[in-house]
């Protein structure tokens, strides 16, 4: 693999100090889920083969992301870890179930239905989301984040939901999906909390095509919501013992060798 290209993608130069792993550049591997498939060379044996007195593998704090809180709360993740587009996409579509008048248990479950493909892993992001969430927060608002993914293939036009259009480009017409998306959606659909993640359908827009709802939303607006529905761990979000902890940290500590 090309030196210069391992030297700019997957190392960090040495930082001064006594903390942990100072004073000896930090090299990196990325999750091999990210690369199946690609093309795009896995570095990990090159990388793997620089460690020596001068350099180990990245265990911890990566300067090159926004710094964490010691304690971090779920919004701490929205603007740390969040790219621009993911952080418009959710918080939009949160300000837009607010606007409607939506119950907070829905706009919260809008705030955070695209986590995991914002900040984890993006294949099947619903069920990861809900996953990473459930310890939190009401189980109706995991439900919607669960269902929400499979309900966005299925139009309802009673309830004013149609297939989008831009799925039609992203998947091209001809896309079905799998039969468990198929299976899952006709679970939701008979559930009594169907309209709580159809909801999160409806209010899942993409702003770049909405006109009007362009400007980004401050974050501040969810901040009382946040606090009422999400129970923000003591020791931190990710730094707690929940069945979800270890996902929050993968966030904090993205580039971990293990
Ligand atoms: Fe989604
Ligand atoms: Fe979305």
């Amino acid at each position: 693999m090309d030196e210069d290209f391992i030297e700019r993608a997957f190392t960090q130069p040495a930082t001064p100090g006594s903390g942990p792993q100072a004073g000896r550049r930090r090299m990196m591997a990325p999750s091999k889920i990210g690369l199946a498939g690609t093309g795009v060379p896995d570095p990990e044996l090159a990388v793997i083969g620089r460690v020596g007195s001068d350099a180990v593998m990245m265990m911890g704090e990566n300067p090159a992301l926004p710094p964490m809180p010691a304690r971090p709360r779920l919004l701490d993740f929205f603007r740390a870890r969040l790219d621009d587009f993911y952080l418009r996409h959710m918080a939009g579509s949160a300000k837009h179930a607010l606007d409607a008048g939506m119950d907070e248990k829905i706009v919260l479950a809008c705030l955070l239905h695209d986590i995991s493909n914002g900040a984890l892993i993006r294949g099947d992001h619903g069920y990861w989301g809900a996953q990473m969430i459930a310890p939190y927060v009401d189980e109706e608002v995991a439900w919607a984040v669960r269902y929400h993914q499979c309900l966005r293939y299925v139009p309802d036009e009673a309830a004013g939901y149609r297939y989008p259009e831009i799925y039609l480009r992203l998947f091209g017409a001809d896309y079905r999906p799998p039969d468990y998306i198929m299976r899952d959606a006709a679970t939701a659909r008979a559930h009594r909390w169907y309209m709580s993640a159809r909801q999160v359908t409806l209010h899942d827009l993409y702003l770049f095509e909405e006109a009007g709802t362009v400007e980004p939303v401050e974050l501040d607006v969810f901040e009382e919501i946040v606090g009422r529905h999400f129970r923000q761990p003591e020791e931190g979000l990710g730094l707690d013992d929940s069945p979800s902890s270890h996902m929050w940290r993968t966030i904090i500590w993205p580039n971990n060798f293990l």
